[in-house]
């Protein structure tokens, strides 16, 4: 007996090791499989419940199990999960007395890194309220549209940005706009303090009545993404889209015991959704920046025993530039969450700062489909799994980066890209993975939608990115298709900065691209332009883009071209723009470069050229 069980076990134990070298990757792909099969049935039940549990609900039931528990940790003060909620009565109640809102009426959020960001947030959803998380570096024409474009009735400003709300007041006025301005007090005529009245609101519980209609369907969100073409467009979220990133900190093994630590925007998914959601999801602490510090990451880290970190490859790319410190492998971070970091900088960012797992993302806050990487794979963003394909079907199909768009065989279909080649990734439109689409504007949904993909009739997402899928199916994120592009972090989109180009003086039509700089991560931004007349006329162009476009999404660079190249469709070539860059020695139109102090486009000359190369100037 006994020595049948010792063969037995043995007999196990080897055909395990054995299934493990055949298919190295088996645990990790098994233990992805079975967390996200236990969030989906949860997700299911929320879904079916007679009431509908709300990522607010999940809060309250936080605040009601750990009131003491600190849940915001900013600059030196803290804030418990009860004050928090507290707060957030307070906030709901003097909008309910000021704005008179009522269940469903959006309200535009234009908020800095700040907890009260969060409990404003808050206050919104008890009432029912969806918010529309606005861009805080935006101005002028894109904040009006991406206001307007949410249907808000409502604008919710910090007090450091009163400037910015005062140079579209007129505009916001007329349409009888509601402006409130979180501070004591305010002397523009058409706008309303708020903090005041926060502070004098009664903190007693919101009624549960007043959100009675809110579903899993209904919209929670709007978070602004960065077009292909046009202006900022106001990705619609709901509330279900809510819940699935609330729980990719669940996703990457993050417990209660867990502190967060978050330092990107909240107006973007990464920050509000995927940290701030998430820490609710989890009921942990989160440690909230105003912004991003290379030099006091790792101190904070250390002070508020920092065990997660959130990351952009721009930040990762940041911290590694850091001079180099004795302590900075001591810390408690095991954890970093985020994306877009280079195979390069993922390993030296390791190699400094110790064995912290990297859980890289791929997703899109508007898009159907998500990857992550969930084994040790340096690079990859995540693995194809049958499972997670089964549930959100995608594929990559082959892509013809000259003409910008998919291939397609002879009946019109689109072709799939093989192992090892790089393809446009879209994912199939179903109940369980919807696209909704952006608020109030249907041609931007329509271009995002790609039919007759594998058979006649269907329909697809097309998430613009190019991936790559290798032979152990890990997937690898390659590039963006040309008419977006990043740079610090932000999507920045071209033909929104070639609007605001060719409202200058002297430009014709524009061309915008971005362009590789050694030892930056992303894109600069970079423009070909046809002339009116025979003179650039650099102040002008300059002034155009200081107005109009936030810092990120200037051209830095500019190129006057007798003619722009088209396509046989009529769309701009980019490709050999992109390829041919912005060395003066090796292109012979004229180049311009942006400089900030001279307050104008100056030739670029070679030594502008080196000192980029150098770093002396800094971009
Ligand atoms: C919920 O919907 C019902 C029916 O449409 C409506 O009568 C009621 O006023 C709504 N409740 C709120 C709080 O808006
Ligand atoms: C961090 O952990 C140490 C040791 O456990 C503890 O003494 C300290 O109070 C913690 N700091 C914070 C901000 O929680
Ligand atoms: C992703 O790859 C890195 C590379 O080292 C690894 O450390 C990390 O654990 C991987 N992510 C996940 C989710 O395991």
């Amino acid at each position: 007996m006994y020595i049948w069980f010792t063969v037995l076990a043995g007999l196990a134990l080897l055909s395990l090791s054995f299934i493990r070298t055949l298919f190295p990757y088996l645990g990790d792909d098994c233990a992805y499989i079975l967390r996200s099969i236990k969030l989906g049935i949860r997700l299911t039940k929320y879904k079916r419940g007679k009431q509908f549990y709300s990522v607010l609900d999940c809060f309250l039931d936080a605040v009601k199990s750990h009131p003491n528990k600190i849940f915001v940790h900013f600059e030196g003060r803290e804030y418990t999960y009860g004050e928090v909620d507290k707060q957030s009565n307070k906030v709901a109640r003097a909008l309910q007395t000021e704005a008179r809102l009522k269940e469903g009426d959006a309200v535009a959020l234009f908020l800095v890194n700040e907890p009260s960001f969060i409990w404003t947030w808050l206050g919104l959803a008890k009432l029912g309220c969806p918010a529309a998380l606005l861009n805080v570096h935006i101005r002028s024409k894109s904040l009006l549209h991406c206001f307007s474009c949410c249907g808000a009735k409502v604008i919710i400003a910090s007090e450091e940005l009163q400037g910015a709300v005062e140079e579209v007041l007129p505009t916001l006025t007329e349409q009888g706009i509601s402006v409130f301005l979180l501070s004591e007090a305010c002397s523009t005529p058409g706008i309303k303090s708020l903090s005041d009245k926060i502070s004098h609101a009664s903190d007693q519980p919101m009624s549960r009545d007043l959100r009675a209609n809110v579903t899993i369907r209904s919209t929670a969100l709007y978070i602004y993404t960065s077009g292909t073409t046009g202006l900022p467009k106001a990705a619609v979220v709901t509330h279900e889209r809510v819940w699935a990133a609330s729980f990719i900190q669940a996703v990457c093994g993050i417990t209660s015991e867990d502190i967060f630590y978050i330092n990107l925007p909240l107006y973007h998914s990464a920050g509000f959704l995927i940290g701030m959601v998430g820490a609710i999801e989890r009921g942990i602490t989160i440690v909230l920046k105003r912004k991003f510090s290379a030099s006091q990451f790792w101190d904070d880290c250390r002070k508020y025993n920092v065990t997660v970190i959130q990351y952009i490859g721009e930040t990762m790319r940041y911290l590694c530039n850091t001079p180099r410190k004795d302590n900075e492998r001591n810390h408690g971070v095991k954890l970093a969450i985020g994306n877009g970091a280079r195979t390069d900088i993922w390993t030296e960012f390791l190699d400094r700062f110790g064995e912290i797992k990297v859980r890289e993302l791929y997703a899109a806050t508007e898009g159907n489909i998500g990857f992550i990487n969930y084994t040790s794979k340096i690079g990859a963003v995540g693995r194809v799994n049958f499972v997670h394909r089964y549930f959100f079907p995608y594929t990559l199909i082959k892509f013809d980066t000259e003409k910008e768009e998919p291939v397609r065989n002879s009946e019109g279909l689109c072709i799939e890209a093989i192992a090892g080649e790089t393809g446009l990734m879209v994912g199939r439109i179903t109940q369980r993975s919807p696209f909704i689409g952006y608020a109030g504007n249907r041609q931007q949904t329509e271009k995002k939608r790609l039919r007759d993909v594998r058979k006649k009739g269907d329909l697809y997402f097309n998430t613009g990115d190019l991936l790559r899928f290798d032979e152990m199916n890990f997937v690898y994120f390659m590039d963006r298709v040309g008419d977006t592009f990043r740079w610090k972090g932000e999507n920045v989109a071209t033909s929104e900065v070639a609007d605001i180009l060719t409202l200058a003086n002297s430009i014709l039509e524009a061309n915008v691209y971005g362009v590789k700089v050694e030892g930056h991560e992303g894109r600069i931004g970079m423009a070909a332009v046809t002339l009116k007349e025979k003179d650039f006329d650099c102040s002008h162009a300059y002034k155009q883009v200081v107005n109009y476009l936030p810092a990120y999404a200037r051209p830095r660079f500019i190129r006057i071209q007798p003619c722009l190249e088209m396509t046989g469709t009529f769309k701009m070539k980019k490709v050999k723009l992109v390829e041919e860059g912005f060395d003066p020695a090796h292109i012979e139109d004229p180049l311009y470069f942006l400089d900030p102090e001279k307050k104008s486009y100056v030739p670029l000359t070679e030594e502008i050229y080196r000192a980029i190369g150098a770093r002396e100037i800094k971009l």
